[in-house]
């Protein structure tokens, strides 16, 4: 773990890093050499859910060695900004008929566990050829609902996590790195 100060970054809000470029970039490497190999000769799709999964989905998507489409998808969860309250909507779909592809969806982070149960539900009724759910983090203490993702990359404590496409009141989806909020 690295243990950085903030202050270096000049970010205000920020309590510590949690995972560094470094450790990210590792662990996307090895998540696109496992897809690439897991896929192989299969059809496709990956579709990220916005917006916290842009950063990952552009770096993943160029550790696979094998060719795949794109899509996103957008849901929104109801809740004071930093707790989800249970209802999940779909605002953006996926704009194809997914039953010809194998999906991998990926997202930001697993918290209560609820937005992606939901959204696994909603696509698995379109019948794709297979569907994986790949999360950048995973925070287990918070689980809700019984959710496995098939690849977590980090698993974290119970902190509020920012950077890397995460964000806090739409603040810092741009650093490179992954750190603690201060709240
Ligand atoms: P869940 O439905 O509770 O699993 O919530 C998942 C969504 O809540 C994620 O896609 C994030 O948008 C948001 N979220 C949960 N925990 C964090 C966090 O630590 N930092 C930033 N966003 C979070
Ligand atoms: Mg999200």
């Amino acid at each position: 773990m690295d243990i950085q100060t903030p202050e270096m970054y000049g970010y205000e809000g920020i309590k510590r890093v949690l995972i560094s470029r470094e450790e990210i970039q590792n662990e996307v490497k090895k998540t696109g050499q496992l897809l690439t190999r897991e896929y192989a000769g299969k059809r496709l799709l990956v579709a990220g859910i916005l917006k916290g999964s842009f950063v990952f989905m552009a770096d993943l998507v160029r550790e696979i060695k094998i060719p795949c489409e794109i899509d996103f998808l957008a849901a929104k969860s109801y809740g004071d900004g930093t707790v989800s309250s249970g209802t999940v909507e779909i605002t953006r779909d996926i704009g194809r008929d997914i039953s010809e592809y194998h999906l991998v969806l990926v997202e930001d982070i697993i918290d209560t566990g609820r937005t992606l149960l939901k959204i696994k539900k909603l696509l698995s009724e379109r019948e794709p050829l297979s569907l994986s759910v790949v999360a950048l983090l995973d925070k287990p203490e918070r689980r809700a609902v019984e959710f496995k993702a098939d690849h977590a990359l980090f698993t974290i404590p119970d902190v509020f996590a920012v950077g890397y496409g995460l964000d806090c009141g739409e603040r810092f989806r741009n650093l490179p790195y992954i750190a603690e909020a201060s709240l």
